[in-house]
């Protein structure tokens, strides 16, 4: 390979269900994983049902108001307890078959004849529970006993993009109020999605909204991923007369509400890995999560994130929504078309990576890092 390129990871790496199976235990099982806005746990006893890690994990908001994660299995028989993926418990979690009943934190605390038996403790017959904090109005959940650090893992990357603590927090993401969200259900491996939020290579070819409101996209430089390893921490600046961040370029929604003007037309975007893409402008927020659920599917949760009057007042947010919506249908599109080769013996050695996709490169590295089998793949297809 020339040095002007780098190879990808192999095809293999993308298709494999060992490869993704992998990388649930030793990246989805490990990590910290955004699952839910802080908002949709509004009152004790509200729930919602994901699946991450290969488990299926119940959040709830606990009595105290703090917000609880526990596996979706009973203790006693392994029954599933919670079918639907989102309600209010009324006043606990009780298992259908035989009706252990636990506390919103997981407490055992009815069983019908365990009273009976003193040699019972009903605290060794808890919910398993994952770790839990809330950040910027989401809970985050690690399924693991030994977490990695929340603030080194999840807070630093975050930061990094400003190359400061203070930047994010004018953002005041914990504070906005959620305007649309939506589910994008795409047939392509988590990784490809990643790895193409990372580049700006495809926005000339792809995105022609975004690059009308972002001109300097339209060279396909990834200045919103590479700034901050060049020491850069400035955002993308909106173009000449364009007045807000929408499908055409007309003016937005009232701002949010403790934003500098130093913030104000420009475009942030940072990832935290594995799983999270956050994206910043002016006037609201677009917050991406991933859920994978195979090596080639995976889910794209989209929150777009509005100062709390635009909401209340119930201004027009739909050409708000509506470029970004654009900007996802346009890449989901082509990571599905980039999945469908991803098995072909012409890919089984993979592609390359051009200069200004070479950053791709530390994602790599970071994969590798911690899946074997990625590592393995390699090994194979630069032999054969
Ligand atoms: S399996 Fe849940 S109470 Fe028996
Ligand atoms: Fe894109």
């Amino acid at each position: 390979v020339p040095a002007s390129l780098i190879p990808t990871l192999p095809g293999h790496a993308y298709a494999s269900a060992e490869v993704f199976a992998e990388e649930t235990r030793e990246i989805f099982a490990r990590s910290w994983l955004c699952v839910a806005r802080s908002s949709q746990l509004s009152e004790p006893g509200a729930f919602r049902v994901v699946d991450i890690g290969g488990e299926s994990v119940i959040v709830t908001r606990g009595r105290d108001g703090s917000a609880n994660a526990v596996l979706n299995v009973c203790r006693h028989r392994g029954a599933r307890l919670c079918t639907e993926s989102e309600g209010t418990l009324p006043r606990a979690l009780r298992c259908p078959y035989h009706a252990w009943t636990y506390d919103f934190d997981g407490r055992l605390i009815a069983a019908p004849n365990l009273a009976d038996l003193p040699d019972i403790d009903r605290a060794d017959y808890g919910l398993v529970r994952a770790q839990v904090r809330e950040w910027l109005g989401y809970v985050w959940v690690c399924l693991s006993d030994d977490p990695p650090s929340f603030e080194q893992t999840v807070v630093a990357p975050a930061n990094e993009r400003f190359g400061n603590d203070q930047t994010l927090g004018r953002y005041t993401l914990d504070r906005l109020s959620v305007g649309a969200t939506i589910t994008y259900d795409v047939a392509a491996n988590w990784k490809i999605i990643i790895e193409n939020f990372y580049e700006c290579y495809h926005c000339p070819t792809i995105h022609p909204e975004l690059v009308e409101v972002l001109p300097e996209f339209q060279q396909g430089l990834a200045t919103q991923w590479t700034a901050a390893t060049q020491g850069q921490f400035k955002g993308a600046d909106f173009g000449t007369g364009i007045e807000g961040f929408t499908i055409d370029g007309a003016a937005g929604v009232t701002p949010l509400p403790e934003l500098t003007a130093d913030l104000d037309r420009q475009y942030f975007g940072m990832t935290i890995r594995p799983q999270v893409i956050i994206n910043l402008v002016p006037d609201h927020i677009i917050f991406h999560r991933l859920f994978p659920l195979a090596a080639d599917h995976t889910l794209v949760v989209c929150d777009w994130l509005f100062n709390p009057e635009v909401v209340a007042n119930h201004e027009d947010t739909t050409r708000s929504v509506a470029l970004f919506d654009r900007v996802n249908q346009q890449d989901m599109a082509v990571c599905e078309r980039a999945q469908l080769g991803m098995s072909s013996r012409a890919y089984a050695g993979g592609g390359v990576l051009v200069p200004v996709e070479h950053h791709i490169n530390d994602f790599y590295d970071w994969v590798r890092a911690r899946v074997s089998s990625v590592r393995t793949a390699e090994a194979l297809s630069t032999v054969g």
